[in-house]
């Protein structure tokens, strides 16, 4: 597991680094990936923006941020720059493993005198937060990259800081949809091979003792989960 971590985090380090270079890691694939039948689903996907979950309508619905609430935001990536984060009345708490990630969170609330509650580079299943902390919280776009026993302490963790009945959207890959399939192909060649490996049902018999879900939506190439946290 502290492999998968180091390489999710040097992938994604890597990939700040070229964005502030104006490379977007995105373009110029090898053309085993260009030619692969269901590229142009990708090529789709990103057109639509359904490659960024975070940023969908039904998220911010779902999770109705309101003033006072503390909203956590695990393998938060650069959601608050460019998702409408920012925007939310909720106060912003962002965790990422890329440190690079964190520092340019940093740079860019400093430079435009945004508050927000924290930045805080870790691993989604080990924060620094006290039990029963949020109201509202997500995960979007990250579980993918690893195995049962890290999902199942990541889940534990998300339960453990959010408050009772506190409202979370998650999701996992949609394994075997064509959509899933180049995708993974393609964050394999961006070094952050995808390793979940729980069935659906395996899943959803996990989540069960944490989390009650209201709403389960196909989105591209994952799963996204409403969820209502119980304790
Ligand atoms: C595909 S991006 C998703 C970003 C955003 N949530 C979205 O949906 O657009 C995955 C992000 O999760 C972060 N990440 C991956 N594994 C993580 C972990 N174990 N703990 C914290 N962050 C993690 C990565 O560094 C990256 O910024």
């Amino acid at each position: 597991m502290k492999k998968q971590l180091e390489l999710i985090a040097k992938s994604y380090d890597r990939g700040i680094d070229l964005g502030r270079r104006g490379i977007d890691s995105y373009d110029n694939f090898p053309s085993y990936i260009t030619n692969h039948p269901n590229y142009p689903l990708f090529q789709q996907m990103r057109m639509s923006e359904t490659l960024s979950d975070s940023a969908r309508k039904e998220i911010v619905e779902y999770l109705a941020p309101k003033i006072g609430m503390k909203f956590i935001d695990l393998g938060c990536c650069l959601n608050l720059m460019f998702s409408g984060y920012k925007d939310w009345s909720s106060t912003y708490y962002g965790v990422d493993i890329s440190s690079k990630t964190i520092e340019l969170l940093h740079e860019y609330t400093e430079k435009n005198h945004i508050t927000v509650g924290d930045l805080h580079c870790c691993s989604m299943h080990e924060t620094p937060y006290d039990t029963s902390f949020f109201d509202i919280g997500e995960c979007v776009g990250s579980l993918e990259y690893f195995e049962k026993d890290f999902v199942q302490q990541a889940v534990v963790e998300f339960s453990r800081i959010m408050k009772s009945n506190g409202r979370f959207v998650l999701d996992i890959p949609n394994i075997g949809s064509p959509e899933f399939e180049i995708t993974k192909l393609i964050e394999e060649y961006l070094g952050r091979k995808d390793r979940f490996n729980l069935t659906v049902e395996e899943f959803e018999t996990m989540l069960s003792a944490y989390f009650v879900t209201e709403k389960k939506e196909i989105v591209g190439p994952m799963i996204q989960y409403f969820l209502v946290s119980i304790k």
